[in-house]
């Protein structure tokens, strides 16, 4: 099979990875790929959103499977034009990705189908929104409706910090077009947990669980990113959990899913709450986590590549995922000032020093002009480790973290603590 893997960050290079691994697995490009991509994979030079210019590479190549990373060219319906062209395709179609391109979406689905989450409503006029301060009382989580990076949602401690969020979405609209539909939310408590999810139109086979760590700094403190870290398993849940999981949402989702005609294929990302009153949904994405997936991946014990190949055809059900009992942390480095503006080209040093077993999952590199590997995002690499035990894992990873060094580097050291809101 000659697979195409559209995006080029660190979740598409572990799925890469995994890919390179499979005999089934002839030929593997990425789009356009990183420095770290390279090692597993040919990067070809084609942006994840540019769908036209993909498109006429998969069919030059004679591509048999595409496999979509990042949610924007699912929204934008790379699924859809790719298959009307005969390729393959790994990713839901544009009208499932509205799952994660509208949060009111979304609620409307979770609420229609009655599926434990937060009380929402949605506002389209500023007015009535800032009429709406603190009507779920604080943190009052406001949400810009559309993609915005994992930016787009605040939790406001009080009605000024409240009022301030309203006049960057709906005023200042710093998220365009996405935040011209607001969410207002009840704040919901407990620990997070990721739910990966693969799903067919009769299938939904859930992942090992995952955590990941969103704010900049240590005890979740400072801004949103894109995930600081993740590790797997999540070590909140047991049999138990694992059960309720099941039957009070992902067995509703995907019967909602049939129900509405949301002919789902490729993953779901259920983003949860475990709550004192059991498990919530916080939010839907339609792809693979940012960084969970360098975690879960690590520990997957099947071939992806016939996972995939089954979801395209249907025969979800017939795979038996197996894991590995290790358990896996994955340490995000990321460049100085993110999730602000920061700079790139920092030659990164230690990458040939980690220790044999440690996988660094390169999230935004490139190679400079004299072949060294160097910064070209936020995000920059998540050094990955397994253990017998999640401590070791842990100090595995942090262990090598050490050894890896460029200008302005800074990582949180908490990843693999339990945290609760
Ligand atoms: P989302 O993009 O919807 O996952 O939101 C980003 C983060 O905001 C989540 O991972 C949570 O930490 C937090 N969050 C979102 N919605 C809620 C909620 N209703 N209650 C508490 N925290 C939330
Ligand atoms: N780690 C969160 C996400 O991928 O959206």
């Amino acid at each position: 099979m000659k697979i195409l893997v559209v995006g080029g960050g660190g979740r598409e290079h572990a799925i890469c990875w995994k890919l390179a691994q499979s005999e089934k697995v002839t030929k593997l490009y990425c789009a356009p790929g990183n420095a770290g991509i390279a090692d597993v994979a040919e990067c070809v030079n084609i942006k994840a959103e540019d769908i036209d210019g993909i498109c006429e590479f998969a069919v030059k190549e004679g591509i048999d499977m595409a496999v979509i990373g990042p949610e924007v060219p699912l929204a934008m319906g790379i699924t859809d034009t790719l298959s009307e062209k005969g390729i393959r395709v790994f990713g839901p179609n544009k009208k499932c990705a509205q799952l994660e391109a509208s949060k009111a979406f979304t609620k409307s689905f979770l609420m229609r189908h009655d599926i434990p989450t937060a009380k929402y409503t949605e506002y389209t006029d500023k007015q009535a929104l800032i009429d709406a301060i603190g009507i779920y009382g604080y943190p009052m989580v406001l949400k810009a409706d559309g993609l915005a990076a994992g930016k787009g949602v605040v939790l406001a401690q009080n009605a000024e910090e409240a009022a301030a969020a309203i006049e960057e979405m709906m005023g200042a609209r710093v998220f365009g077009d996405a935040g011209d539909k607001v969410v207002v939310e009840e704040c919901l408590h407990g620990v997070e947990a990721s739910m990966l999810c693969f799903v067919d139109e009769n299938t939904i086979v859930p992942m090992e669980p995952a955590q990941d760590y969103k704010r900049v700094f240590d005890n979740d403190e400072g801004p949103n990113t894109g995930g600081m870290g993740s590790y797997s398993p999540s070590l909140v849940f047991d049999e138990a959990l694992s059960k309720r999981v099941m039957d009070e949402i992902l067995l509703p989702t995907l019967k909602g899913f049939q129900e509405d005609g949301l002919d789902f294929k490729g993953v779901l990302f259920v983003g949860l709450m475990i709550s004192d009153e059991g498990p919530k949904v916080i939010e839907f994405n339609n792809r693979f986590g940012d960084p969970e997936t360098q975690s879960v991946l690590m520990r997957l014990d099947t071939d992806l590549a016939e996972i995939f190949d089954a979801v395209i055809d249907n025969r979800l059900a017939e795979i038996d995922i197996k894991w590995k009992e290790e358990r896996a942390v994955c340490v995000g480095m990321a460049s100085g000032g993110y999730p602000g503006s920061y700079e790139k080209g920092k030659v990164i040093t230690g990458l040939g020093d980690v220790d044999d077993d440690i996988v660094v999952f390169h999230a935004g590199t490139a190679f400079n002009e004299k072949g060294e590997v160097v910064t070209n995002g936020g995000r920059v690499l998540g050094v990955t480790a397994t253990g017998a035990t999640h401590d070791e894992a842990r100090a595995k990873a942090f262990a090598n973290v050490a050894k890896i060094s460029f200008e302005g580097a800074h990582y949180r050291n908490d990843i693999g603590i339990v945290r609760k809101n």
